[in-house]
């Protein structure tokens, strides 16, 4: 009786570690994410196994390591949120009683650790919180009893090779090791990874309503943000203040963080496509471009604003800008379903090489790569560049696919040009999600006419009044 008493105990602290209050409440559901499970295993075929990992951890700093980001895949068709995990699903029931068509392989409770790292959910959180009934411990995957050569196929992703071993075994190192050896993996097999990539491009190009609804918030709160900056901006600004912005904003409404390193770049450093060090200490009256989008329970948005630092675009800015919104506004007119996506490009590269020519900025149209080196598109959801079918029979805008379009014009110093048009860089990009006759621009919320944008930066913004000490 008194064991029994203990057993209760310890596992009401067990839950008292676990259990977390004021959590938000618009995840995914567990519904959701077995509904995936089970359209993806729709378009497995015949005898076939589909292996997913999880992504693995990455050092920060010495004994530190980066917040950990699970591997979108796996957190669609589960909604498990960390490391050292494998997810079996099968095509077909198995088992001598035929009782399961999937295994799930998880951390294990550990009260010691739990205190240092944090909570874990474990089998039965597995069980209860996500509903897969069966879910194990990653240490129980080395004798688990599975014949991988009786499948016809073997679905799986690249295997990550730049892990770290930490001994246990349990780990995702001891995971993939006992994947190898047990499916008798030298090398991958690329009609395996063709197959998965083709199997999740397929589901994850198209967004449930579910989907829908964190993409909507996602994108809302990411304009409410750049809206703000617009009012904020001053010359005497620092590109990292204007990111810090962006990121209090995203968090003060429950989003995790950012969707990708944000890109907060004035003048010269607007030109750079992936700029990543916004450090600058002074925008001055450059022209501040921001590609700037938050994570929301997963889903990216992924929003770019350029605006004038000082609140005013110069003649220069203002022409290559117009420019720019009209490629976007050209492609928007095609934004529905049935449009091959290759239109899209083909479309923004038209409109800004004619309009490039009339500036006198190139003579042959061909030269618009010098200047628009990216495309116009891609997919957007759980990674920012999405999944989803780009090329081939099955690609072409569909309903309830989300994407950007994001023409841009950079033109570094010394480029053959007037010396004028220097250091101006302009991107424009928004989320669209697709209709089956038009488009929804979910980041409508945003000015993007240069006229509004000078009207929202002449407004003050909260940010104008806070006081912080010297130092
Ligand atoms: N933020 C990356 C991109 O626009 O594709
Ligand atoms: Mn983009
Ligand atoms: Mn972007």
């Amino acid at each position: 009786m008194k064991q029994l008493f203990l057993f209760f105990v310890f596992l009401i602290t067990l839950n008292q570690i676990h259990s977390q209050e004021n959590l938000p409440t618009d995840y995914l559901s567990k519904e959701f994410h077995k509904g995936r499970r089970e359209a993806f295993r729709n378009l497995m075929p015949a005898n076939s196994v589909a292996v997913i990992f999880s992504y693995p951890e990455r050092v920060f700093s010495k004994d530190i390591n980066y917040n950990f980001h699970q591997n979108p895949d796996l957190y669609y068709l589960t909604g498990y949120k960390e490391p050292d995990a494998v997810l079996l699903i099968f095509k077909e029931t198995q088992g001598t009683d035929q009782t399961y068509n999937e295994v799930f392989f998880i951390r294990e409770r550990n009260a010691g650790k739990e205190m240092w790292t944090g909570r874990r959910l474990g089998v039965e959180g597995a069980k209860s919180q996500l509903g897969i009934s069966t879910a194990y411990n990653g240490k129980d995957f080395k004798d688990f009893a599975i014949d991988f050569k009786k499948f016809d196929k073997i679905i799986y992703d690249n295997i990550p090779v730049d892990i770290r071993n930490n001994t246990t075994g349990f780990d995702l190192f001891g995971l993939i090791q006992s994947f190898k050896t047990k499916a008798e993996i030298t090398k991958e097999d690329p009609a395996s990874l063709e197959l998965f990539r083709s199997i999740t491009s397929t589901l994850r190009e198209i967004k449930t309503p579910e989907e829908m609804e964190l993409m909507r918030k996602t994108v809302k709160l990411s304009c409410v943000a750049h809206n703000e900056v617009m009012k904020a901006i001053g010359p005497n600004m620092s590109e990292n203040e204007a990111d810090g912005i962006h990121a209090y904003i995203h968090r003060r409404y429950g989003a995790e963080g950012e969707g990708y390193p944000p890109i907060v770049g004035a003048g010269a450093n607007g030109c750079i496509l992936h700029y990543g060090d916004n450090n600058s200490t002074k925008i001055d009256n450059q022209l501040l471009l921001m590609d700037v989008g938050s994570e929301y329970h997963g889903y990216s948005a992924d929003v770019t604003r350029t605006i004038p630092a000082n609140g005013k675009f110069t003649e220069e800015q203002k022409a290559i800008y117009q420019l720019v919104y009209d490629a976007q506004e050209a492609v928007f007119k095609i934004c529905k379903e049935g449009t091959p996506l290759v239109d899209l490009n083909n479309t923004a590269k038209e409109v800004l090489a004619n309009g490039l020519i009339k500036l006198g900025i190139i003579t042959d149209p061909k030269d618009v790569k010098l200047y628009y080196p990216h495309s116009c598109s891609h997919f957007l959801g759980l990674d920012v560049h999405d999944k989803g079918n780009f090329s081939g029979p099955k690609s072409g805008l569909k309903e309830n696919m989300v994407i950007t379009v994001e023409p841009g014009i950079y033109i570094p110093a010394n480029s053959k040009c007037d010396k004028k048009w220097w250091n101006i860089g302009v991107r424009i990009e928004d989320d669209i999600a697709i209709k089956k006759d038009s488009y929804e621009n979910l980041s409508a919320d945003s000015p993007r006419k240069w006229q509004d944008i000078e009207k929202l930066a002449a407004q003050k913004s909260t940010f104008n009044e806070m006081k912080f000490p010297k130092i």
